[in-house]
């Protein structure tokens, strides 16, 4: 009986699905808008004190105004400003505190999605920040460079704060990478790009869960934002450039590539610099995963325009506006990764990502913030095996074919990096070589991957298409 009654909630959620599909093609959409808008870029935070290696910041959680379509000014969330937030930067080695205070009328969280650090300076689930609030964090920045974020994390509430506005990059240096001699003018010819998107209406106006397919398979939009405006173009030297991406939607996965399909080469992971620059034609990334790339533009004619695009969306037009002469470099060799040897692995844990909408599960269980679901030893190693699979509750003809097509989850950790050792019995794919902290786990795909807990205390592991999250797709661990 059950079965039956969901059943017909998924057949009802198709049709919605195809309505407002047929919706979206009829009226027109704020992305055919042809106007450009210069490529707006995060500012840097400014510590508000320094003393020797410790930098101070604060941050305010804010609720303001943006006009995503011109005259059309829609409320948004944002971190010291109307939407997104500053860069944090900090080298490896800085003691820093940050406090954030919550002007906001509900709870929200902090979460350093990819710093590794303690349990309860992560800004989880279990730091509340309650209305007219602060809470501070405060860390040593231990681990190598990186291009990492934050955004709110709270119980119930992460996807439509996330969707309203709230992320921001933190960038992480050390001694290393500002040795490579790579692109590393900040805003100059190193680019970050915080990719999401919204579904707006004709007037510009972001409307959210309005299918009861945004709930099955996770809320995406029908305009893409990049740093928080639409069509955005930005104008390039024929020179080398860094892009820091992130893939910062609630469930859009994106696969970019270059308009012309040229070469591009990836630099980063999630979690740092990787061994030796990857030449790709595509990278593909799910919700909360990082890579930084670098675009050569110096075969390009001046007025040469050249897109990064994913599937049929623009992401980011480029024009080539100038010859310079150019002193960055891509090294052949970039850092020396420090494997970790499966066979000084202590256990094996396995993670089942199932189902969809208000059934999504982790090996059966959905969060409960007062139970901890593996205990870690710390300093351990560990293998864990990632799997994914539809699962719709029994329903043979649902399970990852048919009406539904293909259902993706995918896996994050806090506290803790990982590296693949493969994915469906395969090296992983070319773009994953390096540290992780979120993997992609389309349907029935089985990735194992290797980590070294060395940070105590309470994590979160989840799927980052954060309708799931919030529905309870969410673990603890305890590493002591
Ligand atoms: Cu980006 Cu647990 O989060
Ligand atoms: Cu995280
Ligand atoms: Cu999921």
């Amino acid at each position: 009986m059950k079965n039956y009654v969901f059943s017909l909630l998924v057949i009802a959620a198709i049709f919605s699905y195809r309505i407002n599909n047929i919706e979206n093609i009829l009226v027109a959409q704020p992305n055919s808008i042809d106007e450009k808008t210069q490529l707006p870029i995060p500012p840097i935070l400014k510590p508000n004190k320094i003393i020797n290696n410790q930098l101070f910041f604060n941050l305010s959680v804010q609720r303001g105004t943006t006009e995503f379509v011109k005259g059309s000014e829609v409320i948004t969330y944002g971190y010291n400003g109307n939407i997104l937030g500053p860069t944090i930067r900090a080298k490896k080695g800085h003691y820093i505190n940050i406090t954030v205070r919550n002007k906001l009328r509900e709870y929200t969280t902090i979460h350093w999605h990819g710093l590794l650090v303690p349990g309860v300076m992560d800004g989880g689930p279990h730091q509340v920040i309650s209305p007219d609030k602060e809470w501070t964090a405060s860390f040593v920045v231990s681990q190598p460079a990186a291009t990492a974020w934050y955004h709110p994390h709270g119980l119930g509430n992460t996807a439509i704060q996330v969707y309203k506005g709230l992320a921001g990059l933190f960038i992480i240096d050390d001694t290393i990478s500002e040795k490579l001699n790579l692109p590393d003018k900040y805003g100059v010819n190193d680019i970050p790009l915080i990719v999401q998107d919204k579904r707006l209406t004709n007037e510009g106006m972001p409307v959210y869960l309005t299918s009861m397919m945004d709930i099955m398979t996770g809320m995406t939009g029908n305009t893409i934002l990049v740093n928080g405006v639409i069509n955005p173009y930005l104008n390039v030297n024929a020179s080398k450039y860094r892009f820091r991406l992130l893939n910062g939607s609630n469930a859009r996965v994106y696969d970019f590539r270059l308009s012309d399909d040229s070469y591009f080469y990836q630099i980063a992971t999630d979690a740092g610099l990787i061994e030796k620059p990857a030449k790709l034609t595509s990278l593909m990334l799910s919700p909360g995963e990082r890579a930084e790339i670098i675009i050569d533009f110096s075969k390009y004619e001046k007025g040469k325009k050249i897109s990064l695009v994913s599937g049929s969306f623009n992401i980011i037009e480029f024009n080539i506006i100038n010859k310079i002469s150019d002193t960055t470099i891509i090294p052949e060799k970039l850092v020396n990764i420090k494997y970790l040897n499966p066979s000084n692995s202590k256990r094996t844990r396995i993670f089942n990502l199932e189902g969809m909408g208000f059934n999504v599960n982790i090996n059966g269980k959905r969060m409960d913030i007062n139970r901890i679901d593996e205990y870690i030893k710390y300093g351990d190693t560990e293998t864990w095996i990632l799997t994914s699979t539809a699962g719709m509750m029994g329903m043979g003809m649902m399970r990852g074919r048919g009406m539904m097509g293909n259902v993706t989850h995918n896996f994050h950790a806090h506290g803790v990096h990982f590296l693949i050792l493969d994915r469906n019995g395969s090296p992983p794919r070319a773009y994953e070589h390096g540290w992780k902290d979120t993997i992609l786990l389309s349907d029935r795909e089985e990735v194992r991957v290797i980590a070294k807990f060395l940070y105590k205390g309470i994590f979160m592991y989840h799927c980052h298409i954060l309708e799931h999250e919030d529905n309870g797709m969410m673990g603890q661990f305890k590493v002591e």
